[in-house]
């Protein structure tokens, strides 16, 4: 079902009660008004996602001048290119004459973004190279009408993007899950493969849905018999504390199960959230396949299979669980108040060949399997959430922390933070 959320005396002053009200009740999940008001929703954007950092995409999906993809998030698009001189940018789709999108096709190359209304010509690195006329306009300069930029960080390939032109950088936070993250060479990897779900719910249910483990065992059988994380961490410490003894001298990768945990809050900077956890696979089990069994050479500077899997958030909103063969993005973009894009990105060693080296069908089974089991509750969720009966519940303490401690950054944003400011 999809829901017209609508709260039908809404208003940025109820928003501030209902947030008052709800930060009385910490450990409980939020009142349906969250999901429904369209004050709420516009607010988000501009004091949450706005102004977070945001996965946007993989610099070998742009490997020559001129290639670009688009990024949508709410009602915006952000381009990302590369430009003629080989520098990745984050551009905004919007033409600087009247504010039509200058370029439409998902991805591409091109040597320039030609507005498709009156004809204003932009090359890659968003400089205005010709407006049509305009110089009959006394003063009209070129130079003052280029292509909006956006902030952009690239960390290890992964390409970051923040609209908020005042943010504070974000790599001095990712600092500290390099020597982990290392382990895969993500520089040097290949995206296998990447697919969408357009979801009809709440950008925060889906969200919060990824950051709690409590639904696997009940959701997820396929998952669940791989991965310890759907027990209570005290089930399975001696799992795990097996496999983080092994796993340097496994891996040959030194640190590779180094924690670290910044989130929400606690992040160093607004909306850059960091952490990383390696966690453990149930014995017969090395990586996130069918039959347990690698589906791709090893990624990186990996050099055996230790029985874990790296797990990290980079942002508020973007994942990464990597394991030794195989590494999965995960991120989630609100598109509408009930629509939001969950994207999956699968990759894979820089020059394993498909066929040869891997089989896509093996490497995405598992988590395109558990997408669609999420996609369902998700939606039973949203419908659970949307009606004028429900009551939030109470989160479980453990198994749902990173949502409490989520709610909280929502909360504490939507009352405090400052709107962006384009
Ligand atoms: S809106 Fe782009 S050229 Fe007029
Ligand atoms: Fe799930």
């Amino acid at each position: 079902m999809k829901f017209i959320a609508t709260d039908v005396d809404d208003s940025p002053q109820k928003l501030q009660q209902m947030i008052a009200l709800q930060m009385e009740k910490p450990g409980f999940a939020i009142e349906r008004y969250f999901y429904r008001s369209h004050v709420a929703y516009e607010q988000e954007l501009d004091r949450l996602i706005f102004r977070s950092w945001l996965f946007a995409g993989h610099v070998s999906e742009i490997p020559e001048n001129g290639d670009y993809l688009l990024f949508e998030v709410g009602e915006d698009c952000i381009i990302i290119c590369r430009d003629q001189a080989g520098e990745v940018r984050a551009l905004h789709n919007i033409c600087r004459h009247r504010g039509a999108r200058v370029c439409e096709k998902q991805t591409g190359n091109r040597k320039t973004f030609v507005c498709p209304y009156h004809g204003w010509v932009y090359n890659t690195d968003g400089s205005l190279k010709a407006a049509r006329d305009m110089d009959l306009l006394e003063g009209f300069d070129p130079a003052d009408y280029s292509l909006k930029p956006v902030r952009l960080n690239l960390f290890m390939g992964l390409i970051f993007i923040n609209c908020d032109p005042a943010a504070e950088d974000f790599l001095p936070a990712l600092e500290n899950i390099r020597a982990p993250l290392g382990a895969y060479d993500l520089d040097h990897a290949k995206v296998a493969h990447k697919q969408t779900y357009s979801v009809d719910a709440n950008w925060k249910l889906c969200l919060e849905n990824y950051l709690e483990c409590y639904h696997c065992a009940s959701s997820h059988r396929e998952y669940a018999r791989r991965h310890t994380l759907r027990e209570l961490e005290e089930n399975v410490a001696h799992i795990n504390a097996a496999m983080l003894a092994r796993a340097e001298e496994v891996t040959g990768v030194k640190d590779i199960g180094k924690e670290h945990r910044k989130l929400y809050l606690d992040a160093d900077i607004f909306g850059g959230c960091v952490s990383h956890q390696r966690y453990g696979l149930y014995q017969g089990y090395q990586t996130g396949s069918q039959d347990g069994k690698p589906v791709a050479p090893l990624m990186g500077n990996m050099r055996g299979y230790d029985g874990g899997v790296g797990d990290y958030q980079m942002g508020p909103a973007s994942f990464m669980l990597n394991y030794p063969d195989h590494c999965v993005l995960y991120r989630f973009i609100p598109r509408g108040i009930t629509q939001t894009d969950m994207q999956l990105v699968w990759f894979v060693n820089g020059d394993a060949a498909e066929g040869v080296d891997y089989d896509t069908d093996k490497v995405t089974w598992l988590w395109k399997y558990t997408t669609k089991e999420d996609e369902y509750i998700i939606l039973r969720n949203s419908e659970g959430v949307n009606s004028r009966f429900f009551e939030p519940g109470p989160y479980q303490p453990e198994f749902e922390e990173v949502s409490i401690d989520f709610i909280a950054w929502y909360l504490e944003g939507l009352k405090n933070a400052p709107a962006i400011q384009p």
